[in-house]
């Protein structure tokens, strides 16, 4: 199978090429070498090549610049994945292509299904949301998979520089009334395959691990697990800050955006392992003293 994957030099699109290059056929492309803002570059560079699977890790991914680069937002999440499918479609190849639990308004108190209504709050969200739009109607089995709060080796995320305060500073916070789940790159590029030629009906799916925290109940664990590995913090309990406390933030964020992976369930016969789970083989591969030379930064 012939692979293509944009945003490699991000955190999702780094473990996707990482544990697909040994198996499959790939080619990858950080943003340097395709730029998504480029149409005209994106269409003659990928027109060129022979696919079946187009894998689109790339987007504009900081929630408060895309508030002020409204423009520059709908050009790469909204309008680019829809170049991207139209791709596809004339060589009967399937689109992957990745969006967000910040579709969703925050308003509701239980998993968000396929089902449910997006009502972006944010610009991020608004375009991506469009961006989703954009593939799905393109038709021809693409895929959209939206994930929540993701984590992994290529790039640090929340979970990372938490640990890297803990290990500065005594004094260590996290809001504790915004929910969701983190997802763990390296058990998404896990499922995905099994997708690869699978149509799934209605063209979404929610992948994250499986439960429900605040962020400051993540940080809290992962500082509970780099205790169990050996790590030196000089902080060990995250101090609680409230949403509305955060005042340098542009854009909304929805309070509650846990995903609800009944849908995967249901296709596969298999659940997300728990995030708790997830954070703590994070923690050991990548921290855990004997791991930490080979651990990116
Ligand atoms: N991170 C999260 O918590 C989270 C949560 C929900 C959904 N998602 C979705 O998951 C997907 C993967 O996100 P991620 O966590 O891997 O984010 P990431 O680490 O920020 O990766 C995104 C990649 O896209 C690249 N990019 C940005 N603008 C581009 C452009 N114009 N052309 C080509 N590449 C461009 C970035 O390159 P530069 O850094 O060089 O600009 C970066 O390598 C995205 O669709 C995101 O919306 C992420």
């Amino acid at each position: 199978m012939k692979i293509v994957i944009l945003g490699v030099g991000g955190r999702l699109g780094g473990a996707l090429l990482r544990e697909y290059r040994e198996k499959h056929d790939v080619a990858g492309f950080n943003h340097a070498q395709l730029d998504l803002a480029s149409l005209g570059d994106v269409r003659r560079t990928l027109d060129a090549m022979n696919f079946d699977v187009l894998i689109n890790a790339a987007a504009f991914t900081n929630v408060d610049a895309c508030e002020t680069e409204r423009d520059r937002a709908f050009l790469i999440n909204a309008e680019a994945p829809g170049v991207l499918a139209q791709i596809c479609n004339a060589k009967d190849a399937k689109l992957i292509h990745f969006s967000t639990d910040y579709v969703f308004d925050g308003e509701k108190r239980a998993p968000y299904t396929e089902e449910d209504q997006a009502n972006p709050i944010s610009f991020y969200g608004e375009s991506k949301f469009v961006g989703e739009r954009n593939v799905l109607t393109a038709e021809n089995g693409h895929l959209v998979v939206r994930v929540s709060w993701v984590f992994g080796p290529d790039r640090p995320s929340f979970i990372d520089a938490m640990i890297k305060r803990a290990q500065q500073d005594e004094n260590v916070d996290a809001v504790s009334d915004k929910f969701s789940t983190p997802t763990y790159t390296h058990d998404l590029a896990q499922i995905l395959p099994q997708f690869f030629d699978r149509a799934v009906e209605g063209g979404i799916l929610h992948f994250a691990n499986t439960g429900k925290c605040s962020w400051q109940e993540y940080a809290q664990w992962a500082l509970d697990c780099c205790r169990e590995a050996g790590i030196s913090l000089k902080a060990t309990t995250v101090g609680a800050v409230k949403l509305s406390d955060m005042t340098n933030w542009i854009a909304r964020r929805p309070v509650y955006s846990v995903l609800s992976t009944a849908k995967y369930r249901e296709l596969t016969g298999t659940a997300p392992r728990a995030w708790r789970e997830a954070v703590a083989d994070y923690i050991t591969r990548s921290y855990a003293p004997t791991n930490e030379k080979s651990r990116k930064s």
